[in-house]
């Protein structure tokens, strides 16, 4: 078994339908339509049972399933039928480990407190809350249906039903002034029992709505100085309510940090199933080269593809050095740092760059970790282009 087949094994499940489409999210959702519960989960059934073999193949462990995230679009709209056959399949298939963590993704409003319970009681015990800005006039300009009575619902009756609970902000963005953002987020944060937070600042995706805008003059984008106070300031908070930061957009209470994103940063062995999604597994031959899985992503040509026999829009073998600019951009996001003996060939760090980062204490290279210094993570894109051969 290679070193990788020790990490964690997860598998993530999406959902490609929401309520409707926020005006920023160029992820793979639609808005909601008609479907047939029993399509789906002959389909979903059918990669899971693919990928089994897949682990089998590669010598991968598979009776041992660390992780299972539903993603979406809203996997809070999925009808439970369909939640509860991935699950009880997956155990089935994989085997479960018995602290297992199973998040699910869900939209204040597409909240009802039924569905909380009855996700609890079919074995989901992580809940991720898309609140995206404690402010009403911001959540109208991010298109959101909810507001922020919403939220405080949706939180209050999440905590009482789950030990684990997260939440999704957007922020930093042109017009939100720094200290209405830091004061609100105060303020949530003294009246919420929360045990993760996902801070994303605003990033303009091309083909979504805010990109014409964008074009267009209606949305300004704020400067990099801007974009640094807002996290630097976000960071402080954070700690003072006894968060640490453990990635470069999250933060969590002591025990709670994320264990399937994780196990993406640390290029652990992920399967994906659903509409656009996409796994990556460790080969077993010799060479450290990855097999990636991807999915049809329109939701009708998956179904359609699946429901017979699985099958998958593409697989492809990453060559090493791809395998090495993957593990290295991930693992580099992580404020513990890469373990440089992940990577399979070095030449793909540039050693020139990397001596003048270390003298400039922008990064710090030690006992084979490599990491980049807290206050610099905010230039996280331009450390990586100044120090990857690509
Ligand atoms: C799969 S999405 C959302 C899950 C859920 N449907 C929701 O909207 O809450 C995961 C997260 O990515 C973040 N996100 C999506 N698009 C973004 C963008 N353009 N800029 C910053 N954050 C973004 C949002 O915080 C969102 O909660
Ligand atoms: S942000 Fe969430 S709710 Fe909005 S379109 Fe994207 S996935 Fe759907």
């Amino acid at each position: 078994m290679n070193k990788y087949n020790q990490n964690l094994l997860s598998l993530y499940i999406h959902w490609p339908y929401c309520e409707s489409k926020c005006p920023y999210c160029d992820f793979n959702s639609h808005v909601n339509e008609k479907i047939n519960e029993i399509e789906w989960i002959k389909s979903y059934k059918n990669q899971l049972l693919a990928m089994k073999e897949e682990l089998i193949q590669n010598n991968i462990n598979f009776r041992h399933l660390d992780t299972l995230f539903f993603g979406g679009g809203t996997p809070s709209l999925m009808p439970l039928k369909i939640v509860e056959n991935i699950i009880d399949i997956s155990k089935k298939i994989f085997g479960f480990k018995k602290n297992i963590e199973i998040t699910l993704e869900a939209n204040p409003s597409s909240y009802e407190n039924k569905k909380f319970i009855k996700f609890k009681q079919i074995g989901i015990n992580r809940i991720s809350i898309g609140a995206q800005s404690l402010n009403n006039k911001y959540l109208k300009f991010l298109g959101r249906l909810h507001n922020i009575k919403d939220v405080k619902i949706a939180l209050n009756d999440a905590s009482e039903i789950f030990d684990n609970v997260s939440v999704d902000l957007i922020y930093a963005f042109h017009g939100q002034k720094i200290h209405d953002w830091t004061s609100e987020l105060e303020s949530f944060l003294n009246s919420s029992n929360l045990q993760h937070l996902s801070l994303y600042q605003l990033t303009i995706e091309e083909g979504t709505k805010f990109f014409k805008d964008h074009k267009n003059g209606i949305i300004k984008l704020i400067d990099n100085d801007k974009a640094a106070e807002f996290y630097n300031i976000s960071n402080k908070v954070l700690s003072e309510f006894k968060f640490s930061k453990y990635e470069v957009s999250n933060y969590a209470k002591k025990g709670f940090k994320c264990k399937h994103n994780l196990n993406y940063w640390k290029s652990g062995n992920w399967i994906g199933v659903g509409p656009g999604a996409y796994g990556r597994l460790w080969s077993s031959n010799k060479h450290r080269n990855r097999i990636e899985y991807q999915n049809y992503k329109n939701p009708k040509t998956w179904l359609s593809k699946n429901l017979l026999q699985p099958k998958f829009e593409k697989i492809t073998k990453l060559n090493t050095k791809v395998s090495d600019i993957d593990t290295l951009t991930m693992g580099l996001r992580l404020y513990e740092g890469l373990e440089i003996s992940k990577i399979n060939n070095l030449s793909v760090i540039n050693f020139k760059s990397l001596c003048e980062l270390q003298k400039k204490n922008i990064v710090t290279f030690k006992d084979d970790t490599l990491k980049i210094n807290k206050k610099h993570m905010i230039k996280l894109n331009s450390i990586l282009d100044y120090l990857i051969n690509y």
